[in-house]
């Protein structure tokens, strides 16, 4: 009884993460935007977990390509986002809601009613971390989570040795994540210090999970990350756990990646 359970266990390891390597830039957005607009045909009032950054632009852009042909309709999707800056507000031009609504929202049929950020404003940060805990679960939980990586492995701001079993939570940035986002901003000290994120427990807790890597500077961190032991250094490498993920990265990412695939 012992022995089956461990193989069971085994077996649903290896068919975990799902594999997809693409050409390049285009070919993963196109891909990513494939498998997010499955979710959306699938169920159209699916919860999608929306992530910020660049990997996701060329999806995002897909996906409004798409939309404005008639072939994906958004009109009853709800959104959740990872993360947002603590001190930036929404019109801010480096908020990630100002992101998303730039990059997506503001170009498909959702209703932003639907769509939610946390707030980076908020008078008390802590409850606003709880507020959006709170939000997920009315909503019924994330139906597919979108994830970029960081360098250093961190998923939303879950920054190296996060604990696992956070949900969403007040983080400071690393040094390397705010030297890594400072090309966005005018100057590295216009970069926030502090940012709200979803925590690894609230990542985990999606049912399904889209990762998606671009470019030769991430091929470490991806190695690290599927290849490598689960370990809170490496955030994502917690993603191993999961029983539903799918990892989608160029050639360049994937090329210190040791397994066959
Ligand atoms: C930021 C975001 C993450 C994102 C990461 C990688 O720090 N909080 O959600 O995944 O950067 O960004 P990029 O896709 O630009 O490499």
């Amino acid at each position: 009884m012992h022995c089956r359970r461990s193989m069971k266990r085994y077996c649903r390891k290896e068919k975990m993460i799902r594999i997809y390597k693409a050409h390049n830039y285009d070919d993963l957005s196109r891909k990513a935007a494939n498998i997010i607009s499955a979710q959306v045909i699938m169920k159209p009032n699916c919860v999608l977990g929306l992530a910020t950054g660049t990997s996701p632009i060329g999806a995002y852009k897909q996906l409004v390509e798409w939309y404005k042909k008639g072939d994906i309709d958004f009109a009853e999707v709800r959104t959740v986002n990872l993360d947002e800056y603590i001190g930036l507000d929404g019109s801010h031009e480096q908020s990630y809601r100002y992101f998303m609504d730039h990059q997506l929202f503001d170009q498909v049929n959702i209703n932003k009613v639907n769509t939610n950020v946390p707030n980076g404003k908020a008078k008390d940060v802590e409850s606003e971390c709880k507020r959006y805990d709170a939000l997920i679960d009315s909503l019924g939980g994330v139906d597919l989570q979108l994830l970029g990586l960081g360098h250093n492995g961190h998923i939303g701001f879950n920054e190296p040795d996060s604990a696992f079993e956070k949900t969403t939570h007040v983080v400071a940035l690393t040094e390397s994540t705010i030297n890594a986002n400072a090309r966005l901003f005018a100057s590295k000290e216009e970069v926030p210090t502090r940012a709200i994120t979803m925590g690894i427990k609230s990542i985990m807790m999606a049912k399904k999970i889209l990762v998606i890597a671009s470019g030769a500077d991430k091929a470490d961190i991806v190695n690290q990350a599927f290849n490598g032991p689960v370990t809170p250094s490496v955030p994502a490498s917690i993603l191993q756990l999961h029983g539903d993920v799918t990892l989608v990265a160029d050639e360049d990412a994937l090329s210190k990646f040791c397994r066959t695939i």
